[in-house]
């Protein structure tokens, strides 16, 4: 059975006075609450600290990077490493999101890069984004493009460290814009990309590889996608800003 997976993005949002208000409202509502999901929130780095339990022991939020660097160190102004995510104690890191592809020259090539890294030099879960933009999608290329960015972004990677990949599937159309894919195209997307991992890394891989869906994602509609069988998960932007829609996704109804 895939554990599913949520993770809220906050993008370039909220500064650490923000994170710690809403720290203290998820913390109230989560009281007394355990998840059988698993869950993350990927907050701008400086605002991190705010989302940490204290000594009081509070609500422990687990965190991911909204990206990292392939080299160990040097001189990369305005990166981080992997060395530097793993001592401040965080378990995932998205790579490769439509943004930093479309407005960092992220390239499926850097993705392969920072997905190799993550695998072999921490402990770091790497969530992998792909999706087609609006024009792919009216041309009907979706397919062709999802193809291309998984076989490009897992290239090298042994099956052992393929399953550990959680993979986000994020047709850019439907990001930040309130145009959600249905479930039905979501899931069929989801599933051709399944069947690419088997195609690259075998059946038990393809079963075990957790696939999440992103874009307009929200309380109103998590529960369908969710219900779609190749569905493990979403990747969240606009509604994990508030501490209640948060929660709500956390607390969907199967
Ligand atoms: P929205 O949920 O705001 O559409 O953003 C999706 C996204 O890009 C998450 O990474």
């Amino acid at each position: 059975m895939r554990k599913p997976i949520i993770v809220g993005n906050w993008k370039m949002n909220k500064g650490p006075e923000e994170a710690q208000k809403f720290y203290i409202e998820l913390e109230k509502l989560m009281k007394n609450k355990t998840l059988d999901i698993e869950w993350a929130i990927a907050a701008p780095s400086i605002s991190m600290v705010s989302l940490m339990a204290g000594d009081d022991k509070g609500l422990y939020i687990p965190l991911a990077a909204q990206n990292v660097h392939y080299e160990k160190s040097g001189a990369f102004t305005g990166e981080l490493s992997l060395d530097m995510l793993m001592e401040y104690g965080l378990e995932y890191v998205i790579i490769g999101h439509s943004e930093r592809r479309q407005y960092f020259n992220e390239t499926d090539e850097t993705v392969n890069l920072k997905i190799k890294a993550t695998l072999n030099n921490s402990d770091i879960t790497p969530i992998m984004a792909f999706g087609e933009t609006e024009k792919e999608f009216d041309d009907k290329k979706t397919l062709s493009v999802v193809r291309k960015q998984i076989n490009n972004g897992l290239k090298g990677i042994n099956p052992n460290d393929a399953k550990e990949v959680v993979l986000a599937y994020e047709p850019i159309w439907a990001i930040g814009t309130g145009k959600t894919a249905t479930p039905k195209q979501a899931q069929s997307v989801i599933k051709y990309s399944r069947s690419i991992v088997e195609e690259m890394f075998g059946k038990e891989v393809a079963q075990e590889i957790r696939i999440q869906y992103g874009g307009s994602m929200k309380p109103e509609n998590i529960q369908e996608l969710m219900k779609q069988p190749d569905i493990d998960g979403g990747l969240v932007g606009g509604a994990s800003l508030d501490a209640k829609s948060f929660f709500k996704l956390l607390t969907y109804k199967k």
